[in-house]
Order: C-alpha cells, then sequence, then structure tokens
C-alpha cells in the first residue's frame, strides 16, 4: 500500500519558479481535491496526537482546510486563527516576520477558554513565524500548545528550530 510520501509525490504539482524565479512551489490543492488524498493527509496529520488536545486550531488560509477536516474526523472544535482585520469581537494579536515587512494573526479571545489542548495545523512549516505566531496567541490565551501538525516541513529555513521544545510533526519533510 502507498505511503504518505508516495501519496505526496503522486498527487501534489511542482511548480518551477514560484512565487519567484528560482523556487520551487509544491502545490498541494490537488491533495485537497483528491478524495483519498484529503482523507489520508487529515488522518495521518491528526495520529501522533490522538487523545492529546482539545480542540484543533487552522491558521489562514490553507490550515483551515486541515483543521476542520481534523476537528471533524476527531471529534473536536476547530478554531479559526486569521490575519488581521477579519475577526470582529476582541482579539489577541501577534506579529510576525515576513520576507519583506511584517504580517500579523488574530485570535478571539473566547474562543478557546484557558487550559484548553490546542492542536495547531497549517499546511507547510517555512520559517515558522507564521506557525510561531499562532503559539503565542494561544499561550496569552491560558492554552496550552498539545503539537504542531503540518504536511511540509522545508527544511533548512529554520522552523523547527524556532519552535524547540513544541511537538511538530510533518508528513513530508522537503
Ligand atoms: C504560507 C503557508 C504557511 C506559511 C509558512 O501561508 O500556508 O501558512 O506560509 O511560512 P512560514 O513558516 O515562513 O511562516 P501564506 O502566508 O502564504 O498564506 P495563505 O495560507 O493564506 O495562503
Ligand atoms: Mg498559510
Amino acid at each position: 500500500s502507498e505511503t504518505v510520501t508516495e501519496l505526496l509525490d503522486r498527487l501534489s504539482v511542482v511548480v518551477p519558479d514560484y512565487p519567484q524565479p528560482g523556487i520551487s512551489f509544491k502545490d498541494l490543492t490537488p491533495v485537497f481535491a483528491d478524495p483519498t488524498g484529503l482523507r489520508r493527509i487529515v488522518d495521518e496529520i491528526v495520529a501522533p496526537f490522538a487523545g492529546d488536545f482539545d480542540v484543533v486550531a487552522g491558521l489562514e488560509a490553507r490550515g483551515f482546510v486541515l483543521a476542520a477536516a481534523g476537528a471533524y474526523a476527531t471529534g473536536t472544535g476547530m478554531v479559526t486563527v486569521r490575519k488581521k482585520g477579519k475577526l470582529p469581537r476582541e482579539v489577541h494579536s501577534e506579529d510576525y516576520s515576513l520576507e519583506y515587512g511584517t504580517a500579523t494573526l488574530e485570535l478571539h479571545r473566547d474562543d478557546v477558554a484557558p487550559g484548553t489542548r490546542v492542536l495547531i495545523l497549517d499546511d507547510v512549516l517555512a520559517t515558522g513565524g507564521t506557525v510561531g505566531s499562532a503559539v503565542r496567541l494561544f499561550e496569552r490565551a491560558g492554552c496550552t500548545v498539545a503539537g504542531i501538525g503540518v504536511v511540509l516541513e522545508l527544511a533548512g529555513l529554520g522552523g523547527r528550530e524556532r519552535l524547540a521544545g513544541y511537538r511538530v510533526h510533518a508528513l513530508q519533510k522537503v
């Protein structure tokens, strides 16, 4: 039977020179669009953390796909971590750096109670700026980060080092 690495290699599409010349972009949208692909990556991304979390958090935008499905599959709830200005009520805000400039993620203050164990899901871990910001949001809300799951870890960009001390599980390292 097919391993998750084989499945990702079969269904994802490598796009050369995107978003910039010299960068090869591994596009996961065909994995999400495939019935076997979606079920398999969702099942495998939550499996290492089974029983250890109360809620699944998705990071806008691509993390929403995984987190909603993962929450549904595990009978938990799903919390949205959104880009600045999208959430209507009181938020915690955390900045993170991009290649040029900064961005901000936000979390509704009352979407998670203190003490909640949170599984954070996103599609890709690169520099770890995005996930790092989400970790800080949940810790400010008094939650425990039970783990971090990603489909792809882009090794060599410092993401795992930035998240030292947390349980980080990647389905594939590229
Ligand atoms: C991409 C990707 C991750 C993040 C990884 O999101 O979906 O969330 O970058 O990079 P990092 O580890 O260096 O932070 P992007 O900000 O492009 O937005 P999107 O998910 O809304 O498409
Ligand atoms: Mg993203």
